[in-house]
């Protein structure tokens, strides 16, 4: 039987097969354990299950002699320290696949509102300015024949290509395979879609030249990270009108305060991180996270277990 830290309840039956075969100890919390209690705890800890809310570096994983095994509770893994993992032997997973199709869906919502300006038209209903159907109020942009920009063709972005075509859009895509340069997605695109993981390499990917190249009736939608996006120079593109409008569902920080500057931008959705939040997909990853433990734990190879990449 090993300790096994879990940062979070999870939803789903899951954690069940955790603590039959495991001492279990989960954070009880809504916000998560803060820096310090965290390193704490994982200090105990043989197999450690985090979220993408916690901060596992490289000082928290030399201070956890006893950890074998870190599974993450999401797809993206840029807040475990993977390289100073490995180099303690110890594997990290995560859980892939099954939260690509409702990340895929939320994208699509979040460029069809944006596009069709859904949540002013929504506010004018409750705030009394419906006052009769008039030919040019809130106008938006097509989204059907439109041109979209799919920055990052991994699982999700494939899956967003698919829905695409549905809507009989042209597709641009671009990767680290290839596909269209980055600038040439961003002049032609009416909407351009971020579906990379954040690296080095992407920090900051779209910044004030990004944001310029782009065309002035182009709306911006970012479902993966948030420093993806430069989010000063997104406030400035929007409020100076240089792109139409931003669709997003990761900001940097996380959570976004009331008073965060980007929120005084005009033509801005801003969602709580929910790619990923209906109930099959939060379910199945926390059956993919379990599994990644109990492999690991059993000395097994982790199901879903993620590659070191070294920057
Ligand atoms: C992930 O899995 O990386 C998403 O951001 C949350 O589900």
């Amino acid at each position: 039987m090993a300790r096994c830290l879990v940062t979070r309840e999870l939803p789903g039956p899951a954690l069940d097969r955790l603590r039959e075969a495991h001492e279990v100890d989960v954070w009880p919390e809504r916000l998560p354990p803060a820096y310090g209690e965290l390193r704490r705890r994982a200090a105990e800890a043989e197999g450690l299950l985090s979220l993408l809310t916690d901060r596992i570096d490289a000082a928290l994983i030399h201070a956890s002699p006893k950890l074998r095994a870190i599974s993450n509770y999401a797809v993206g893994y840029d807040n475990v320290d993977v390289e100073a993992a490995s180099a303690r032997g110890i594997p990290v997973g995560n859980t892939p696949d099954v939260l690509t199709q409702a990340t895929a869906d939320l994208t699509f919502a979040l460029l069809l509102a944006a596009a069709r300006r859904l949540p002013q038209a929504a506010a004018a209903v409750t705030d009394g300015d419906w006052l009769t159907w008039e030919p040019a109020q809130h106008l938006g942009y097509d989204v059907h024949g439109a041109t979209l920009g799919i920055v990052g063709m991994g699982r999700i972005g494939r899956a967003v290509a698919q829905r695409a075509e549905g809507f009989q859009m042209r597709v641009l895509t671009t990767g680290s395979a290839g596909g269209t340069p980055l600038a040439r997605l961003l002049r032609e695109s009416d909407f351009v879609s971020l579906h990379c993981p954040l690296t080095p390499a992407t920090r900051h990917l779209i910044d004030t030249e990004a944001l310029h190249a782009m065309r002035p009736t182009a709306i911006l939608v970012n479902t993966a990270r948030g420093p993806i996006v430069d989010q000063p120079a997104l406030t400035r593109a929007l409020s100076d009108g240089e792109i139409a409008g931003a669709a997003l569902d990761v900001t940097d920080p996380e959570p976004l305060g009331a008073d965060d500057r980007l929120l005084s931008a005009p033509n801005l959705i801003v969602a709580p991180h929910i790619g990923s939040a209906t109930h099959s997909a939060r379910e199945q990853m926390a059956t993919l996270a379990v599994e990644n433990l109990l492999a690991a734990l059993n000395g097994e190879p982790m199901p879903h277990q993620v590659e070191v990449t070294r920057s």
